[in-house]
């Protein structure tokens, strides 16, 4: 059998009609795409300009308080972090990106040269600090947005509590364009690391910023309401966040199957970047269920999965 990463196991049969059915002609379809974002908005509706994708100084006051994503608590927003909010929404409000990629941190992406389709977009979002340099020719480079999780900053970087570690975080942080992405009102006991490395960076770029816990509210209602049950992966936010933001969304690296047939059939790591076992991967996510979902949005010409080789 094949292991879905994380979850339940599905046969080969399965494996191959999946991997078929996205090897087929792929066209976006507009109209179903805007229904579709429209259904999303309405879970922003009630929010107004709250609704944005980060905090900035225009949708957040000094010493706001700010409800956390994952649990039932309130805590007033740090001064040190608001000072470094940006100033105004960075995003787009009228109009789109003509077209973004969404690269998710499968090890399908290994030997996929799919590094210059992704650097084509013009929009680039990345998960969980994946490593941009080695990976070029598969994954590219380019990066607007990349996340950060706390998982991360406690495990690569030892909460940031040695000079070395904080050392070593700035270095690799500086690699990123555009902004970074921290969940910091997500977790109540990951909150600390995850605010710390907001404030131990002291580079000119990436932008640190806080992904809005509203937003994600309302992106995790949306897909509750439609039978997701677990909590939505890193991934899977942005591909929901990729359609509001994007004209076109094209998604690479989501692959969460330990094998892949293409020519010939290999077997898939967990990441294409480290040898994290999905043993080892948390386990709090839907990825069958999640992956079904954007096989059916692919489908339908909302957003295309490309989960094969690019050359
Ligand atoms: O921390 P999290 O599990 O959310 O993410 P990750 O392992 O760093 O991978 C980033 C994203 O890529 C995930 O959130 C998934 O959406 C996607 N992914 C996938 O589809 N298949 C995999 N084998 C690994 C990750």
């Amino acid at each position: 059998t094949i292991k879905l990463w994380k979850f339940k196991d599905i046969n080969d049969h399965q494996l191959y009609l999946y991997e078929n059915l996205l090897k087929r002609n792929w066209t976006a379809d507009l109209t179903i795409m805007e229904t579709f974002r429209q259904a999303l908005a309405k879970y922003r509706s009630e929010l107004g300009d709250n609704a944005q994708i980060i905090l900035h100084k225009g949708n957040t006051k000094r010493k706001q308080k700010i409800n956390f994503v994952f649990h039932n608590r309130v805590a007033a927003i740090p001064d040190t972090i608001f000072e470094q909010l940006p100033k105004t929404n960075p995003f787009p409000q009228e109009t789109r990106y003509r077209s973004c990629a969404v690269v998710g941190n499968s090890g399908i992406m290994l030997n996929s040269s799919c590094g210059k389709d992704v650097d084509k977009h013009d929009y680039v979002f990345r998960c969980n600090l994946a490593p941009l340099l080695p990976f070029k020719v598969d994954a590219g480079m380019k990066s607007n947005l990349t996340t950060m999780n706390p998982s991360m900053v406690l495990g690569r970087y030892k909460a940031l509590k040695k000079t070395h570690s904080i050392k070593q975080y700035n270095e690799d942080i500086s690699q990123y364009d555009g902004m970074l992405w921290n969940p910091c009102f997500a977790y109540e006991g990951n909150g600390q690391p995850t605010l710390k490395a907001f404030l131990s960076f002291k580079g000119k770029k990436p932008k640190m910023v806080c992904g809005n816990p509203q937003h994600f509210k309302s992106v995790l209602n949306f897909w509750q309401e439609k039978e997701l049950t677990n909590k939505i992966s890193t991934g899977f936010y942005l591909a929901t966040t990729a359609i509001q933001l994007c004209d076109e969304v094209q998604l690479y690296g989501f692959w969460p199957f330990s094998a892949h047939y293409g020519d010939t059939r290999s077997d898939v790591p967990y990441h294409y970047f480290d040898d994290l076992s999905a043993a080892k991967a948390d386990s709090e996510h839907s990825m069958n269920e999640e992956f079904d979902l954007l096989v059916q949005l692919h489908t339908l010409g909302i957003l295309r999965v490309n989960a094969g080789s690019c050359s």
